[in-house]
This record gives C-alpha cells, structure tokens and sequence, in this order.
C-alpha cells in the first residue's frame, strides 16, 4: 500500500516536502499544490515550487488546474521543460471562484473537455497522467457521467476524495459512494479524506484490497512521523518526538532565514500550527499560538516537546 502526500497550498511547499523526505520518508509520491494559468501566464511563486533544483531527490508529481485543453497543453509543456515525467490533473478543487470557472470539481461536469484533455494525454507518451477528483461539484453522483471517459484514458491511477465540491471540507467523506466508485472504476485508485491514524489506513486497506494507496493531506502535516508508525508495532517514541522537534526546528530556522522580519515570520509558525500535532498538550499548543515574538514562540515550543515526553503522551 503506497501512502501519497497530499497537495496543500500554503502548507506542501517544495521546502516542506524536502524536509519531510529526507526526515521522514515513506512517501511514494509528493503532489505540488495546484499550478495554474492567471491572467495569461504562470504564477511565479509556482515555477519556483516546481524548479527542479529546489525539488531534488523528491518524488515530485506537479499537479495542474486547468480548464480545457489549450491549458492542459501548456501547463504539460512547462511540467516537461522542469524534468517531470508525471503530471496530475485536478478536478477536485472547492473553492467556488474556480470551481464556477469551470476548473477543479467544477470541470467534473463539463463532460465534452474533460474527454478532450485526457485524449490529448496520450499526445505526451513520455508523460504519465493521474487525476485527482472529488464526486463532483453539487452532486456525489455526477462522476459516473465521466467514468467511462476515465476508464479508458491511460492514466496511472485516480484519487478520489469522496465528497462532493460544496462541501468544501465539512460534513464527513461519503463512504457509500466511494464504494460505488470502488466498484465502477477500472484503474488503480488511491482513496483521499480524513485519514489520521494507522488503524484509519489498515482498516481501510482490509475494506478495499484493489486500492493502490492512500493519499493523506491533514492527518500527515498533523503527524508527519505516521510513515514511520506504518508497519511499526513498537515505535521509540521517544526517539520520534525528538526527531519531530529537529524536524520543526530545521523548518523554523529555514522560515527565519526566507521571512522579511518577526511578523512574516510568526505568521507562518503559526499558519503550520494550526495542522500540527493537534493532540499534543492542550496549554503548551496555546502559548505557542499566543506567542507574539519568535523567542516567547521557541520558548513556547521547546516546553510542548519537553511536556510531550515527560507525561508520556501518544504519538
Ligand atoms: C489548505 C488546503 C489546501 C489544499 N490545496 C490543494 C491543492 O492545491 N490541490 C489539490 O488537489 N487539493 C488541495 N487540497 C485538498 C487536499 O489535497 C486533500 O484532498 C483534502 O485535504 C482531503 O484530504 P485530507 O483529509 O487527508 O486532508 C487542499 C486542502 C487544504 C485543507
């Protein structure tokens, strides 16, 4: 069973997803936040994210949000010019102003593009294509009108995340359609949603023997040690809560270096402590949040990593 890193804007930064692979591994594959066309070019905050020289040694696969072919041929031609032989295709994203353009989950629908872009894959046979979709954009049905078109496209796999676009991220992942997709889909299928814990991945994997991984977002910026948990039935815990301070700390000393003064700064410790280890103690968490200058918030930090191994609280 693969485990894939889901792509979160704002968070999987290529700086993120290095530090993760080499401190952690376990990762088949690393999915880029979206890359898209705006106002007629790319955004240079994506072409940094995708330079090769700033993902080396990480298995990367850039993923593109598009709306009709024309995109998906340029955003294709910039993913090869950057050395990548694996591309995935979003149609999953929520968020309304892209949703109702037509891109994302709003691209489910609009049967007649979808059919082109993934024809137009088989263009580039020295790339290989993935989808990455929720169950459609209003209703948890509207995949099935495409499923014959994402049958027979050469892709390596879909990811489904098994809610509906509306949705956003509330409510809970809706398992009986993702069985119906389980069962209608041909190609290998990696699940997305709401996985945490172990026993949420070897549950799932004794439910659906066929899958080929499992993609998790949230629940690995929340513990980005589960990889070393898998497989694992007496972790040193002690030895992983140290490595998950160096793993904080090099990432702090690496925003320090790239944030222009302590309010960037704190801005952004405090944007990945909103995912980060959430069970760990509830007041050392607070005053890490609270914090207002970077020596109140290493302060604060050191003393939620001393209280974790002292009161011998689970990983
Ligand atoms: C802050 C945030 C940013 C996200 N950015 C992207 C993105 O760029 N591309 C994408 O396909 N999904 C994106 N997602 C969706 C996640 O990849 C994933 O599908 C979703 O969070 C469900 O998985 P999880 O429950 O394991 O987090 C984002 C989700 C969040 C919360």
């Amino acid at each position: 069973m693969q485990l894939h890193f889901a792509p979160l804007q704002g968070y999987t930064t290529a700086l993120y997803r290095r530090l993760h692979h080499t401190m952690w591994g376990g990762i088949a594959y690393y999915y880029t936040p979206f890359v898209r066309i705006e106002k007629g070019d790319f955004r240079r905050r994506d072409i940094s994210d995708i330079a090769p020289e700033n993902n080396e040694g990480v298995p990367v696969v850039p993923q593109m949000l598009l709306r009709d072919v024309e995109e998906m041929h340029r955003l294709t031609e910039l993913f090869l010019k950057n050395g990548y032989n694996r591309a995935d295709i979003n149609m999953g994203c929520p968020f309304p102003p892209v949703a109702l353009h037509g891109r994302g989950a709003g691209l489910i629908a609009r049967h007649d593009d979808v059919q082109r872009i993934l024809q137009a894959t088989q263009q580039y046979p020295e790339m290989q294509f993935s989808v990455k979709m929720r169950l459609g954009w209003q209703h948890n049905d509207e995949w099935q009108a495409v499923a014959d078109i994402l049958n027979d496209a050469p892709l390596t796999h879909i990811t489904i995340h098994p809610r509906i676009g509306k949705q956003q991220y509330k409510g809970s992942v809706d398992m009986e359609a993702f069985d119906t997709f389980y069962n209608q889909c041909t190609l290998p299928i990696v699940y997305n949603g709401d996985i945490e814990t172990i026993d949420n991945i070897t549950h799932l994997a004794q439910q659906y023997p066929r899958l080929q991984g499992i993609m998790i977002g949230r629940g690995l910026l929340a513990r980005p040690y589960l990889p070393q948990l898998l497989n694992n039935t007496t972790p040193d815990a002690h030895n992983i809560i140290k490595r998950t301070q160096l793993f904080h700390d090099t990432l702090y000393n690496e925003l320090q270096q790239t944030s222009q003064g302590d309010s960037q700064l704190l801005q952004r410790t405090h944007a990945l402590w909103q995912y980060f280890l959430p069970h760990a103690p509830h007041k050392a968490r607070k005053a890490i949040l609270k914090s207002t200058s970077p020596q109140r918030y290493t302060t604060a930090v050191a003393q939620l990593f001393d209280t974790w191994i002292t009161d011998n609280i689970a990983l």
